[in-house]
């Protein structure tokens, strides 16, 4: 594989419904069996693809429409340590997940925004975000698995397009999708 770069998998940044947990070895294994210059992911979710991946090609693009997540992804790319400050104090509380579940996004600054969502996506049975329930558990701040993911996206473009044919254009380039 001339063009494509050995790199450690990461594991997605929180759980998500459709996450593709059970599937992830499978579709990667397809996809690393053609050799490609570039990579379009164009409903990255929590990453559960895109980051377990082995092999990366020149060029890789993720996308969502999801805001929070292009949001969140943006910040982890860019004020990790900022966000990790933020949430270093965060504790696993049912009226803590219910109180920042009541906000409003739009209210916050992108880095509180990133890590609100982080704290429910992280506290939320299952990663139902539609159903949000809280979940007792440690996983508020896993600050070994963000680095790793960390690593992997510090070049990735992000876009939040919801259509297809933009991206690819936006994109600039002929890769798997
Ligand atoms: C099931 S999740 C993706 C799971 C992900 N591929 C993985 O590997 O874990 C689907 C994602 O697609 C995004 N999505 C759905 N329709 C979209 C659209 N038309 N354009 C961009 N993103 C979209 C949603 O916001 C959601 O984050």
């Amino acid at each position: 594989m001339t063009t494509m770069k050995k790199v450690p998998a990461a594991a997605p940044v929180a759980l998500w419904l459709g996450g593709k947990k059970a599937l992830s070895a499978h579709i990667i294994e397809g996809i690393e069996a053609v050799e490609h210059r570039a990579y379009i992911e164009p409903f990255i979710g929590m990453g559960g693809v895109f980051l377990r991946r082995t092999w990366k090609p020149v060029l890789e693009v993720a996308n969502d429409f999801n805001g929070e997540i292009t949001n969140l992804f943006r910040i982890l790319q860019q004020h990790y340590p900022q966000l990790m400050d933020v949430m270093r104090f965060q504790i696993a509380s049912r009226r803590e997940f219910e109180r920042l579940r009541a906000v409003d996004p739009s209210t916050l600054t992108d880095l509180q925004r990133a890590a609100r969502f982080l704290y429910l996506q992280r506290q939320a049975f299952g990663g139902m975000r539609g159903h949000l329930a809280f979940m007792l558990s440690c996983r508020v701040l896993s600050v070994f698995r963000l680095q790793f993911c960390i690593g992997r996206l510090c070049l990735t473009p992000l876009e939040g397009t919801p259509s297809f044919w933009r991206l690819k254009q936006a994109s600039g380039a002929v890769g798997s999708f």
